[in-house]
């Protein structure tokens, strides 16, 4: 079974999504971890994100894995930990440009689609019900006021990397990239039409989780 959660950045995505399928047992798939490897490998090489002939040649030796240890899970961009470095604000940035490729979006599609095959599977990001996964069982789509997100996302920053960031700062970044996201021509970001949407701007991270459970146990 397949439950997508979509929505823009720093909405709590991430979070819902990993307590929720731990509570289900089902597996969980990051894909904007995806794209924000992709990124960093792309950069590494010299690869901009408007040269699709050469992304196309060096894409073929991209592989992503997540895998998972006593810290939680950890990306792996070939053989190398990326955890951390794909998390700054540099890397989300670019992810966003990236993302914008039609070349890059097809490669990454048709990796979430390997990746999740026959599984069950919480798969977040931004266009998992609408382009990924059209047939999921249960679609959500999370939204959030952007102070509130800018909030949040400084928060996280400085959980998982320590940075203190100023939260106008903050909200310039994810306002800029939620632009892009939404603007883009290949697979924008917005709510699958069979979707169930939340705004999340008064909701506690319990209270997100228990609306979906209840959606999904009440199907
Ligand atoms: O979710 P996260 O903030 O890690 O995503 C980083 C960027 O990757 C997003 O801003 C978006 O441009 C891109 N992305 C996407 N489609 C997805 C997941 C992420 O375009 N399914």
């Amino acid at each position: 079974m397949i439950i997508t959660i979509d929505g823009p950045a720093g909405v709590g995505k991430g979070t819902i999504a990993k307590i929720i399928s731990k509570s289900l047992g089902f597996k969980y798939l990051d894909s904007g971890a995806m794209y924000r490897a992709l990124a960093l490998f792309a950069n590494l090489n010299g690869v901009s994100d408007n040269d699709s002939d050469r992304l196309k040649k060096i894409l073929i030796d991209l592989h992503i894995q997540f895998i998972d240890d006593k810290e939680g899970e950890r990306v792996l961009l070939n053989t190398d930990d990326v955890t951390e470095d794909i998390r700054t604000n540099e890397i989300s940035t670019l992810a966003s440009k990236f993302a914008a490729n039609d070349i890059v979006r097809k490669i990454l599609r048709e990796m979430q689609r390997r990746m999740i095959k026959d599984k069950d599977f919480i798969a977040e990001g931004r266009d998992m019900g609408t382009y990924v996964f059209p047939d999921a069982e249960y679609k959500f789509y999370l939204d959030a006021d952007l102070k509130i997100r800018a909030k949040r996302r400084a928060n996280q920053l400085k959980e998982i990397l320590g940075i203190n960031m100023n939260e106008e700062n903050v909200a310039k970044e994810i306002s800029n990239r939620d632009n892009l996201d939404m603007t883009r021509e290949s697979c924008p970001l917005h709510p699958a039409a069979d979707a169930v949407i939340i705004d999340t701007s008064n909701m506690t991270i319990d209270e997100v989780v228990l609306k979906i459970k209840t959606v999904i146990d009440n199907a």
